[in-house]
């Protein structure tokens, strides 16, 4: 099924549809790849189309999942806490994920996050284009290797490209730094806080590039 649709089918409808809402609402019937199937619904971005920063994650978890909105549940939080530690408010930012629905392998009861593979990255990128076309940021932040994969491919590391800003055709200014959920699992307290702090430094670049701190 995703292989008749392709890539195709989610840039003719994300890309004539003039604004965020009808790409929306476009997006809530994708079928590009088959992840809709299990998940509950289709998490796009949210934020207003004002905003200066596009932050963009990996794909909804499973709170994410159940409400329909972007990094609502741990993952979330920490980002919000990281957002206001660096001077940048989130509603100064449009949020958004590489992939839109919730991959996942049942563990029990549990919904245990699976990582979205190449192909399902690629059937999304479309989504994420169109979001970036209109929201026309001033920083685009990747948050993890899955963002940056998606935009940047395999060239962009956030190991080697974390802790600088540099230019890209989406936007003036990008940077790539580490995904919120990674800290959470991070075990030790002490790593756990110094890999936050870094977060906030990475963000730290953009408010002040921006001048909101
Ligand atoms: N992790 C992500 O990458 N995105 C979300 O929206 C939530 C958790
Ligand atoms: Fe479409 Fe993306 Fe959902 Fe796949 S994950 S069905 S490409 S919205």
């Amino acid at each position: 099924m995703s292989g008749e649709l392709g890539l195709f089918g989610a840039t003719d409808r994300a890309g004539t549809p003039s604004n965020l809402d009808q790409v929306r609402a476009a997006a809530r019937t994708c079928r590009n790849c088959d992840l809709w199937e299990r998940a509950t619904q289709t998490v796009f971005g949210e934020g207003p189309v004002t905003a200066r920063v596009i932050l963009v994650g990996e794909q909804p978890g499973d709170y994410e999942d159940v409400k329909g909105r972007p990094f609502v549940g741990p993952a979330g939080k920490l980002l919000d806490e990281a957002l206001a530690q660096a001077k940048l408010d989130r509603s100064l930012t449009y949020v958004t994920n590489a992939v839109k629905h919730f991959k996942w392998e049942p563990l029990g009861k549990r919904r245990l996050h699976k990582k979205p593979n190449a192909k399902e990255i690629a059937a999304c990128q479309p989504w994420l284009l169109a979001e970036i076309k209109l929201i026309k940021p001033e920083v685009l932040v990747c948050l993890g290797a899955t963002a940056a994969g998606s935009l940047f491919g395999s060239k962009v590391k956030v190991s080697t490209h974390r802790g600088r800003l540099f230019e890209s055709d989406y936007a003036p200014q990008n940077l790539v730094t580490i995904h919120p959920s990674a800290i959470l699992r991070v075990p030790d307290p002490r790593l756990k806080d110094a890999e936050f702090a870094r977060l906030v430094e990475d963000l730290q670049l953009v408010s002040k590039y921006l001048g909101t701190r």
